[in-house]
């Protein structure tokens, strides 16, 4: 007789959806005290064996509730300001669930994947470049700089007689790539993947504003260029992850046209700052990048794994990236149809083009055209404006009190900050003591945040790009840092 292993449910998404309801529930309520932190309640019960025989859905669901769902990570919590990374708001956490159900593919004509393609144009719209830029979503913002720089190493490519992504490299005469030291790790590895190698990278110094020199990189396109070396990309920072800083986009830009180079600008965390009126001008005209890499997963709140690459040249992007379509999937050779056809499987167009690293692949762009249609443009800008207005509350409130140190002047929604007790001097005790700050903040569970050098100092850096924190929560981390600064001044 043979017994019937595979038990998975297919006949009760409502019930399975109500078991884990009032887990989700309480955790985003975010009462009492932070429980992922008592790692030994909940690691013994989930390192199991492999099972041979499955436990059913319902236990599968209550070890969800009660081991994943109620200690995860409250990146929503609105006093968490750490790296640069939040929770999705309702909508596109739906979005998210509607998608993986009704649009599990991003082939084939459904609305779902018109949607996700309207995204994009929205995208496109939103951030001020030209109807006529294309763009992908990525699974997150070092996809996205891998999308764009595949694109670069493709027009480098082509500018030899040669096709990169066809034959490979070789052609290249040890390419190079510019960037300043303040530039995402991702980038080098991106290179690696291209086969360009992470050594290709050359870091330009900062100058005194903290951000790219632009005479120490003009010097180095000139000895390359002088060497005959390939010089495959400028990479702008539109927002770097320590202190937010935008390099000069306008002459980086201006920089790159002269010499034939492709500008990639990675705006991952900052990019958005383009909708802030006060600091527009910082990343020059829009319209002047060839590749753009933004992560809708950060400040506009997209599920984790929502990335995007824009690009000014669709063309170059699809040669970048192309496939040599197999007998299996010759359908992907039929051209977008316009009218209706007898099944959405008829018609392969709707969706993301094939402009990246991936085949299969969610309509990520499903929840960004959710949370785009809910709050608007508007309420986009509105949340960028008030999270730089967080950094900047948090940079007046480090000059008026004389046991806080401002460390760097904010640009975007990055403040960085210490407390000093008056007559404290000594870098490396102030060091000790504000690291010790950051974890007694942590533990008291009111606020979260994150550290990070600078000028060699550790410093206290909030970022704020979380869509439930306001004004006050950004008071509160300050008071949070005077009264466990005070208790740890006094008590060493
Ligand atoms: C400037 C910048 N570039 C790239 C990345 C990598 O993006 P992701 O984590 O989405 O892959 C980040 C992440 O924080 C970033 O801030």
């Amino acid at each position: 007789m043979s017994v019937i292993c595979d038990r998975a449910t297919t006949h009760d998404l409502s019930g399975a959806i109500r078991a884990l309801l009032p887990s989700l529930e309480r955790f985003v309520r975010f009462e009492g005290p932070d429980p992922a932190r008592s790692r030994s309640q909940w690691q013994p019960a989930l390192d199991g064996a492999l099972p041979v025989t499955g436990v059913g859905r319902d236990a599968v669901l209550a070890e969800l509730a009660s081991l994943v769902v109620a200690n995860g990570l409250r990146t929503g919590h609105p006093g968490f300001s750490g790296w640069v990374t939040t929770m999705p708001t309702d909508v596109g956490i739906a979005a998210d669930l509607a998608q993986a159900i009704a649009v599990p593919q991003r082939w084939w004509a459904t609305a779902g994947n018109f949607v996700d393609d309207l995204a994009m144009r929205w995208l496109i719209a939103l951030l001020g470049f030209p109807a006529s830029f294309a763009g992908t979503f990525t699974a997150g913002g070092s996809t996205a700089n891998l999308i764009g720089l595949g694109a670069a190493r493709q027009h480098a490519g082509e500018r030899l007689g040669l096709h990169p992504s066809r034959d490979g490299n070789d052609g290249f005469v040890e390419p190079r790539v510019y960037c300043s030291t303040e530039t995402h790790h991702v980038v080098g590895r991106s290179l690696g993947v291209l086969g360009l190698g992470r050594r290709s990278l050359r870091e330009v110094p900062l100058d005194r504003h903290g951000t790219i020199d632009l005479d120490r990189l003009q010097a180095a396109l000139d000895e390359d260029a002088a060497a005959g070396r390939t010089q495959v990309a400028v990479v702008a920072c539109a927002g770097d992850v320590n202190l937010g800083r935008v390099d000069p986009i306008a002459e980086l830009a201006r920089i790159a046209r002269e010499r034939g180079i492709w500008l990639h600008v990675d705006g991952a965390y900052g990019g958005w700052g383009v909708l802030d009126e006060r600091v527009r001008e910082r990343f020059g005209d829009v319209a002047t990048y060839d590749s753009f890499a933004i992560d809708p997963h950060k400040w506009l709140a997209a599920p984790v794994g929502t990335g995007a690459a824009i690009v000014r040249d669709a063309g170059v992007l699809a040669r970048a990236f192309e496939v040599e379509t197999g007998a299996y999937d010759r359908e992907r050779q039929v051209p977008v149809g316009t009218g209706d056809t007898g099944s959405p499987f008829d018609e392969l167009g709707l969706g993301t083009p094939d402009f990246g690293v991936d085949f299969s692949a969610p309509a990520r762009g499903l929840a960004v055209w959710a949370i785009l249609r809910e709050i608007g443009s508007s309420g986009v800008q509105e949340r960028i404006v008030r999270h730089n207005d967080c950094a900047r509350r948090i940079a007046d409130r480090a000059r008026s009190v004389d046991t806080l140190q401002l460390l760097a002047e904010p640009v975007l929604s990055i403040c960085c900050f210490r407390y000093r007790p008056v007559g404290w001097t000594d870098d490396v005790r102030l060091d000790a003591l504000n690291e010790a700050i950051l974890h007694g903040i942590r533990a008291r569970g009111r606020t979260v945040t994150s550290s990070t050098k600078v000028g060699g100092r550790f410093a206290i850096r909030p970022c704020f790009i979380n869509p439930r924190s306001t004004l006050a929560d950004a008071d509160a981390l300050v008071d949070e840092v005077l009264a466990v600064g005070k208790d740890l001044a006094t008590a060493g």
